[in-house]
């Protein structure tokens, strides 16, 4: 009898304990081919059947010693009539050189597929892998990356294995703008004069522009924008008295009537806090990326908050103006030019989370149904080779784009972050304004 086959056999038998057992047999059919030798009585040996790099047997032999190891698989079923284990004939699912049984679950991408069988009869299995769209997409980065575009695409480890669906969720939280905010009026400076071709607030007021954030995964980007939009123009106002970091976790977690925390806000409602109730020193209630509980009392000032504000005149919180609007790209200039970066909401499809570097432009690679509004903070604009862009702060850390920034196409209209832009002034104390 093969020597061999029963030492095969064997070690399938120690581990048969699984639910499914004996995968790296082919599950045949042997005796039950429909050829010459089935299920032969007594011993033997020519009804037998290649398995494997052996021989198995259909014999009433193969069942007669204490291990009955050299039956072909479906001896017992097709010889015997006993419904094997399914086990024994189950054809395992396979990725990358590796098998799986049906309930194992295997991720790709965002993606979890499971093995499943196909087929209850045959014993078939295959891969059940849901289908959604990933926030990182090959299509995406090899599409973005060939000669002639304007900007460069890359997989991001942060985002990988996360789907779109949620990204547009907790990486941007800007809502639709009601009708009443679209209808706001924009201010027309029609100002005739001549821009400088590069303009960044960085240069032009160095040590007054806020730090980039990292929002996390948390739709709180109507909440980050705002504050430090709020922060760069407090510091340029007071020409740096009141330079500081101003809280967005003070709007995530005490701006809740009618927003949504890490799952978006609307950003008029909150330009109005922002007015109306002021924000505190993020020192004194630093980002979370949760909506934890609010410490302060409404409309408080600093004393009862128990921030010790840094500028002595200062007891009130950090309040704005009036939030006025700007939708021309020579009025943003002149706004981010005379008082400071501004806040501008545009749509974000799947491409723009692959953004490395360059003068971005939605390219149409990959996901286009699925999209979603997001708050950023602009600080200026330039020019590369007769490419006109500005230069915009996103929230995902400085390890995305260009530091934590981009650059996106400037007088298009791209992605429509020019149609709606926010200015506002800050309440600077009196004593700090700037002369
Ligand atoms: C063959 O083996 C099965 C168990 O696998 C047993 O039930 C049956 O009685 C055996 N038949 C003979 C003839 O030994
Ligand atoms: C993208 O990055 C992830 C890990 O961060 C990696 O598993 C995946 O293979 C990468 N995809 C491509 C196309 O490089």
């Amino acid at each position: 009898m093969a020597k061999t086959l029963h030492i095969v056999l064997l070690c399938a038998t120690i581990t048969a304990t699984a639910a499914y057992h004996r995968p790296d047999l082919p599950p045949g059919p042997y005796c039950g081919q429909p050829s010459n030798n089935q299920c032969c009585r007594d011993r033997k040996d020519d009804c037998s059947h290649r398995i494997l790099d052996t021989l198995c047997y259909c014999d009433e032999f193969c069942n007669r010693t204490r291990a009955h190891d050299d039956c072909c698989p479906d001896y017992e079923a097709v010889c015997l009539g006993i419904q094997p284990d399914p086990g024994f004939l189950i054809q395992p699912c396979n990725y990358r050189n590796k098998q799986y049984f049906p309930g194992d679950k295997r991720s790709d991408n965002c993606n979890t597929c499971e093995c499943v069988i196909t087929n209850e009869v045959t014993l078939t299995t295959d891969w059940k892998c849901e289908r959604d769209a990933c926030l990182m997409s090959e299509d995406v980065v090899y599409g973005v990356n060939q000669p002639g575009m304007s900007w460069r695409a890359y997989n991001y480890s942060q985002f990988y294995g996360k789907k779109l669906k949620d990204g547009l969720i907790y990486k941007l939280g800007t809502f639709p703008l009601s009708r009443e905010t679209r209808r706001m009026g924009a201010i027309r400076y029609d100002k005739n004069i001549a821009y400088p071709q590069n303009f960044d607030a960085r240069r032009r007021w160095p040590n007054f522009i806020s730090a980039v954030v990292d929002q996390g995964w948390c739709g709180s980007d109507w909440a980050v924008s705002i504050a430090g939009v709020a922060s760069d123009r407090f510091a340029i106002q007071s020409n740096g008295a009141e330079a500081l970091a101003l809280s967005p976790q003070t709007l995530l977690s005490c701006n809740l009537r009618q927003q949504q925390g890490c799952r978006g806000g609307h950003i008029d409602i909150a330009w109005n806090f922002a007015r109306g109730h002021g924000l505190v020193d993020e020192r004194c209630f630093p980002y979370k990326a949760a909506v934890v509980r609010c410490p302060f009392r409404p409309r408080g000032n600093l004393i009862e908050d128990g921030c010790r504000p840094p500028v002595r005149q200062r007891t009130s919180r950090y309040k704005v103006g009036p939030p006025g609007r700007l939708s021309k790209e020579a009025d943003i200039m002149y706004d981010i030019m005379e008082s400071g970066p501004v806040q501008a909401v545009m749509t974000v499809y799947q491409d723009f989370f692959h953004y490395r570097d360059g003068i971005y432009r939605h390219s149409r690679h990959g996901d286009n149904t699925l999209q979603g509004l997001h708050s950023v903070r602009m600080i200026g604009w330039g020019e590369e080779r007769g490419d006109k862009y500005w230069i915009v702060a996103n929230s995902w850390g400085p390890e995305w784009g260009e530091n934590g920034y981009f650059r996106i196409a400037r007088g298009v209209d791209e992605s429509g972050i020019e149609s709606f832009v926010v200015t506002v002034l800050s309440d600077v104390t009196e004593a700090n304004q700037k002369k």
